[in-house]
């Protein structure tokens, strides 16, 4: 589809990339100085909703910048503006509700490096796009990098076509350790089981991982072990031209404390596989740097993200979409 509305206008930002002849990202400006309010902004995205989606598929992420973008209730009329239903977060991250449909991002500490992943990859209903707001930029580090998945498939299969081979026909199997019923803010990954699973009763727990395809397995610590498996290596989804994503989290839980990957049926993924893999993922990814008021809409299908660490403060919300 040909770039043509009128009601932005297309800018660029460091750090972006052409790939496979689209820029990424997008990045999308008022059409004129005076157009930067965020009612003008409301009223370009009500009467381009389609044209908006369309956009965000081919170019997998698109940045609006240049618009007086001030808070989470701002955000969550440019996301309700949209129009996409509201998916809502299951997973190990901590997070907290700001405001309707907006969450912080990840409450785990700006030191560490929120290694990248497709959101909410191993449930079985995914969001569509993953938007992102930025309200206080970091003064330095922290920045939400991205990288095209088939691109990590393609590298792959290029360097190693047998292993790639077995991990597709055989699936794989991850396990997660969530440990005792409280929160633990000190690790990305603290979230207790109480709260990943909105309850605290064991039994209805345990029903709905259940229902997110998760086999638990309590600990005598009171923690819990969740089993995931068997899952795909990639996936392809509809109107990205057949790609082929590398929809898996394999170097993100392979080898940790709390976590493993290993094929479906038990065998181990060769670790110098993996190491590569981690490799490829990080020359591909792609980033820009943040700037007060921008939101980015990433093609949760198409993308891996992560976020960098980072020097504080800084405030990106996020909100999930169907
Ligand atoms: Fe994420």
């Amino acid at each position: 589809m040909e770039f043509s509305c009128k009601n932005f206008k297309v800018g660029n930002c460091e750090g972006e990339k052409v790939v496979d002849g689209e820029t990424m990202p997008l990045v999308l400006q008022p059409p004129v100085a005076n157009k930067s309010d965020l009612e003008s902004l409301l009223l370009a995205l009500k009467n381009n909703k389609h044209w908006l989606e369309q956009m965000i598929i081919k170019n997998s992420a698109v940045l609006l910048r240049g618009y007086d973008v001030k808070n989470a209730e701002d955000f969550n009329e440019i996301v309700e503006a949209c129009g996409w239903e509201d998916i809502r977060y299951v997973g190990p991250a901590p997070r907290t509700h700001i405001y309707k449909r907006v969450w912080t991002a990840n409450e785990g500490p700006l030191s560490e490096f929120i290694y990248y992943h497709h959101e909410m990859v191993l449930i079985k209903e995914y969001p569509k796009k993953v938007i992102l707001f930025c309200e206080i930029p970091p003064p330095e580090g922290g920045e939400t990098p991205f990288v095209p998945s088939f691109k990590v498939t393609e590298r792959m299969v290029e360097e190693f076509p047998e292993e790639v081979k077995q991990m597709e026909e055989k699936g794989l199997k991850y396990s997660f350790t969530a440990r005792s019923t409280k929160n633990d803010n000190s690790s990305m990954r603290g979230r207790g089981w109480e709260d990943a699973f909105g309850t605290s009763n064991p039994k209805e727990a345990e029903r709905r991982a259940n229902a997110l395809g998760m086999d638990m397995e309590w600990l005598p610590d009171g923690g819990v072990k969740t089993i995931l498996g068997p899952r795909n290596l990639t996936k392809v989804f509809e109107q990205r031209k057949g790609r082929r994503m590398w929809f898996n989290t394999v170097v993100g839980m392979y080898g940790k404390e709390l976590s493993s990957a290993m094929m479906a049926d038990g065998t181990e993924i060769p670790k110098h596989v993996v190491k590569r893999c981690e490799e490829i993922i990080e020359e591909e990814s792609i980033q820009f740097k943040w700037e007060k008021g921008d939101v980015v809409f990433f093609d949760n299908y198409a993308l891996l993200h992560g976020r960098r660490p980072s020097l504080p403060p800084r405030k990106v919300l996020v909100a999930t979409c169907k």
